[in-house]
């Protein structure tokens, strides 16, 4: 990689052949299609971290067919310093390709303090969505999505904002994150009602985490909302890097991550039974993980994170085999189950 002196970069060319590669996937009954693997912001954007990697992942992704990046106003940490990096990258780099990218953002949790900086009202979310196009330096994104559900808020008043949102011109669609399939089957139905459909729902879902499974993947489906699955390596569980112990500078190393140490040394039998399948079959366990979410057609898109641009070039090459026979099927599943 050439070095300059401004950005630390060369100026940015992306690669003829970014779309050569990719599989892209409907999102539910939309127009939309997604990359089979979309890249999010949460970690290693925030102002804590190194611009300069974080802006050589994003070139990683762009060439290789990522189309689709997602934010949350309070990435970083600090909160909102993810968006504000990745509008710096995107007026560096990416001022050409806006109608290339697909980008998402969000608003529900925790971000100023006082009674209007979280929930589901609509004060919050359009003064939210404002601060985060401010950041982003954008005058809208694709997908703007309630981030989780607030018992205090009605319903219908979420729902009315976002669809306010949708009708300003400040998102193209809107999505629900961490709903339930009951919470996501009534916002559907409000939001059916006011024209402006739910694109897409956002859920945890990876090998060591899959009640979607129980109900919302299906209820998706029959709703025609197109799903995506973050935290699909279980934030890193689900790769090599926690074969023997845990390394310095990986996410559970690290103070103030959702990553505990106690989960890694509690799954690491898991991990290394899946290890040894995953070298069977020719991939890594990362890049196993991963095609065993996307063998599902349900799944719209896989929202991965990625520390360096080289995590990001390994894991795209589980898309070489998305295919599982059913005896492995049966093995990963007694892993799992055991
Ligand atoms: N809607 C929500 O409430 C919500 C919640 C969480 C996440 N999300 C979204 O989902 C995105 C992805 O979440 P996530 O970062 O937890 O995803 P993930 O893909 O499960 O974990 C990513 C982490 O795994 C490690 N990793 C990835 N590839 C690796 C490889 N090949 N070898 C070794 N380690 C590897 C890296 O951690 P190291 O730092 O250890 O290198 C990387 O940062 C977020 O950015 C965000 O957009 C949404």
């Amino acid at each position: 990689m050439q070095i300059n002196d401004k950005s630390g970069l060369t100026p940015y060319l992306p690669s003829a052949d970014r779309y050569t590669n990719m599989h892209f996937r409907r999102c539910g009954n939309s127009g939309i299609q997604l990359p089979a693997l979309s890249l999010g912001l949460w970690h290693n954007f925030g102002s804590v971290d190194s611009l300069l990697n974080a802006k050589r992942i994003v070139r990683t992704a762009f060439d290789a067919g990522v189309t689709h990046f997602d934010l949350a106003n309070n990435y970083g940490p600090s909160f909102g310093s993810a968006e504000e990096n990745f509008g710096h990258i995107l007026k560096d780099d990416l001022v050409h390709y806006r109608d290339e990218l697909f980008i998402s953002t969000k608003a529900g949790y925790d971000m100023w303090p006082g009674p209007y900086g979280y929930g589901g009202s609509r004060k919050y979310l359009v003064s939210s969505l404002d601060q985060s196009l401010q950041r982003l330096g954008l005058e809208y994104v694709d997908v703007f999505y309630h981030h989780c559900p607030d018992i205090a808020t009605p319903l219908e008043e979420t729902a009315r904002a976002l669809d306010y949102i949708v009708r300003s011109g400040r998102a193209l669609y809107v999505g629900l994150s961490n709903y339930n399939d009951e919470q996501t089957k009534n916002m559907a139905k409000l939001l059916d009602d006011l024209g402006t459909p739910c694109l897409i729902q956002q859920s945890r879902y990876s090998m060591f985490d899959r009640n979607v499974e129980e109900k919302l993947l299906d209820k998706v489906q029959q709703k025609g909302i197109g799903f995506i699955a973050f935290s699909p390596l279980a934030q890193g569980l689900l790769t090599d890097r926690y074969l023997t112990n845990i390394p310095e500078g990986s996410r559970a190393s690290k103070g103030m991550t959702y990553l505990g140490k106690n989960e890694v040394t509690a799954l690491q039998p898991k991990i290394i039974a899946l290890n040894e399948i995953a070298q069977r079959r020719g991939q890594s366990l990362s890049q196993m993980a991963l095609s065993w979410l996307l063998k599902d057609q349900r799944v719209s898109s896989v929202l991965i994170g990625a520390s360096s641009p080289e995590q990001l070039e390994h894991n795209l090459h589980c898309l070489n085999d998305l295919h599982f026979d059913e005896s492995e099927l049966n093995i990963i599943k007694a892993v799992l189950m055991g």
